[in-house]
């Protein structure tokens, strides 16, 4: 079978993390949430953590030289020899080519960009009722995907927190940051025709549904 190598692409809160936690358990590739991994290197204090953790309690990117190091080693990685999926990463144009570069050399092509879109109020009103689980990172919303039991982690039992850069102003700077660094990827990658669109105000295993049909397509018309 062939690869499957997929970017997920969407402003803060459109749902870009509830829907790879879907997509991995449909295609077991690897994931490498950009954001996940910055969030564990500043709770272990390493030195990539020390070095993000000002420019993520801002709401602000971190610099290009230091996300992409991180993702360029990941891809390379045996695990992801049959695929991955990207969330959070690339988020701005020089990330992107960078991107392609690596990729190239590796001798592999993109599946597809996902691009998952919901507009600024949704995402507001998502990311404030965002409660995460403390070990994992299990994401949950407390009107639109409850826990079964209230401030503990369905999975594992462990308690559900609010990530330090959901509060209000700080979710604003966000989307700021995505509509002015990250949204020229999505003319980027029209241009290349890799670009898939969904609609992120759909209940998620609408949108699930949505990405499946689109890959099973894709992957049809790779085989022909
Ligand atoms: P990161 O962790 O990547 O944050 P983000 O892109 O802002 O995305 P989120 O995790 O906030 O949202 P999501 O789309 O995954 O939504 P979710 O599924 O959780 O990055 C954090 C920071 O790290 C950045 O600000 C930056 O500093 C740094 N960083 C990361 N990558 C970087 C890079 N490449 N370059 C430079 N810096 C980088 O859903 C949100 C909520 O909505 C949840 O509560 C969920 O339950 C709910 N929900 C989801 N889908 C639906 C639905 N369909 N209907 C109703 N509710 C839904």
């Amino acid at each position: 079978m062939s690869e499957l190598n997929l970017i997920l692409l969407g402003p803060p809160g459109a749902g870009k993390g509830t829907q790879a936690e879907r997509l991995v358990a449909d295609f077991d590739v690897p994931y490498y949430a950009t954001g996940d991994i910055l969030r564990a290197a500043v709770k272990e204090e390493s030195e990539l953590g020390t070095e993000a953790k000002e420019y993520m309690d801002r709401g602000d990117l971190v610099p290009d030289d230091v996300i992409c190091r991180v993702v360029v080693e990941r891809i390379d990685r045996p695990e992801a020899r049959d695929g991955f999926v990207l969330d959070g990463f690339p988020r701005t144009i020089p990330q992107a080519e960078e991107l392609a570069t690596a990729i190239e050399r590796l001798g592999r092509h993109l599946t597809a960009v996902l691009l998952i879109a919901a507009p600024d109020e949704e995402v507001i009103r998502r990311l404030s009722g965002r409660r995460v689980c403390k070990e994992n990172g299990h994401v949950y919303h407390l009107d639109f995907d409850p826990p079964k039991n209230e401030g503990f982690c369905d999975q594992d039992g462990s308690p559900l927190i609010q990530r330090d850069d959901d509060k209000e102003e700080t979710v604003k700077h966000r989307l700021d940051v995505f509509h002015d660094q990250t949204k020229p990827l999505v003319d980027f990658y029209e241009k290349q025709g890799l670009l898939r669109r969904f609609d992120g105000t759909r209940a998620p295993d609408e949108v699930n549904g949505h990405i499946r049909a689109t890959l099973a397509t894709l992957r049809l018309e790779e085989e022909l």
